[in-house]
């Protein structure tokens, strides 16, 4: 089954398509970055008229790369949410319009859920009866948790963060240094020539914990919020003229703290869960320290680890398009066309 999805929760317009089986047949992504760069976040109103200027061309331009036909498309996939209201309109607007232009079925689809599903577009992992269930970290821009993968749709969290995503925390702390948006990338870009021991910054103090977050591991949620208030001090400080540190020494400490939390839990979520491999995904699940250090725990467990490659990790149309095929092959109804945006849609078993 070749399924075209259309991803624009955020400020990434993209298309692409891909298999039940996580074959990527194309995947075009239109970064918007430039355009918001300037005002050090994303603009609703700009992200929404650039979707829309730009979905025509993109969508074009993944039917080329991927050498089919419009006829060839068995089915519309597009992201409902959860994220920006003004962006995802048109992107669900837009799928639901060719769907019944085509003939063919139209799927909504939960963005992180496609972000957890994205483990299976790793083009050496294991076959998928092989690896599942298995415990995967999403650490994307606004969410961090962990969740157990079971297949197509169907995914439990077990823990979450009280308070900022981790890619909230490299993008806030980069903000702190100087740096421009997106944060996560620049600190990894800086933190090469760093110590990531010069300081050391809190790791995520779980005791910190809202009683309102319930999941199945509270024990294992992840806390952000402190040590970018350590930063946000020591940059201070630093200013007042209480000694001097290197920005790369300063940028691989941070990360180091970031990556050390996010791996600490996955540690003990391993002795905790019943798995059969170890997953990464979402934005920050680029990072190399990150996936290095992911990698390597699960060698110690003797565990298969499935990490997508990294222009799969961050915003795009091709893991959107590989769950809506996916969720359509095991059965799963396609959506009323009538179906409206669902930007606050939350994660299976997460407090909303
Ligand atoms: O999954 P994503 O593309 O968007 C959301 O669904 O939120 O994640 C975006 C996040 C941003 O916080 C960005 O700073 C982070 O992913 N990110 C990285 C890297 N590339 C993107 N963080 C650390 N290292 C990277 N190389
Ligand atoms: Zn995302």
């Amino acid at each position: 089954m070749i399924v075209l999805g259309i991803e624009t929760s955020c400020d990434e317009t993209a298309v692409a398509l891909a298999r039940e089986d996580g074959v990527v047949l194309s995947n075009a992504v239109l970064s918007q970055i430039a355009r918001h760069s300037t005002y050090g976040g994303v603009v609703p109103e700009i992200a929404a008229r650039a979707h829309v200027e730009a979905l025509p061309d993109v969508s074009r331009h993944a039917i080329c790369e991927a050498g089919v036909s419009w006829s060839d498309i068995d089915a519309i996939a597009a992201t409902r949410g959860p994220g920006l209201a003004t962006s995802l309109t048109i992107g669900l607007q837009a799928a639901k319009a060719l769907a019944l232009r085509l003939r063919k079925p139209f799927i909504g689809v939960h963005h992180l859920e496609a972000h957890v599903f994205s483990i299976l577009l790793d083009p050496r992992r294991p076959p998928c009866d092989a690896i599942t269930p298995a415990l995967v970290l999403l650490v994307s821009g606004g969410h961090t948790a962990l969740v157990v993968l079971e297949g197509a749709g169907r995914l439990r969290v077990i823990a979450q963060t009280v308070d900022d995503a981790a890619g909230e925390a490299l993008d806030k702390g980069a903000k702190i240094l100087g740096l421009p948006y997106p944060g996560g990338p620049e600190i990894e870009r800086i933190a090469r020539a760093g110590n990531p021991r010069a300081i050391p910054f809190p790791r995520g103090d779980i005791h910190n914990m809202r009683r309102d977050v319930r999941v199945s591991h509270p024990e294992l949620c992840f806390s952000f919020s402190g040590m970018k208030t350590a930063l946000l001090y020591f940059v201070r400080e630093m200013g007042a003229g209480s000694g001097h540190l290197p920005l790369p020494d300063i940028a691989a400490s941070y990360q180091a703290a970031v990556v050390e939390s996010l791996t600490t839990q996955v540690e003990r979520a391993l002795d905790r869960v019943e798995v059969r491999s170890l997953g990464c995904a979402g934005g920050v699940a680029r990072n190399g320290v990150l996936r290095e250090a992911m990698a390597s725990i699960a060698r110690a467990r003797g565990l298969p680890f499935c990490v997508a490659p990294p222009e799969y990790c961050t915003d795009n149309a091709a893991m959107i398009a590989a769950l809506g095929a996916a969720l359509l092959a095991t059965g799963v109804a396609p959506t009323p066309i009538d179906a409206d945006i669902l930007p606050s849609w939350p994660l299976a078993g997460t407090t909303p």
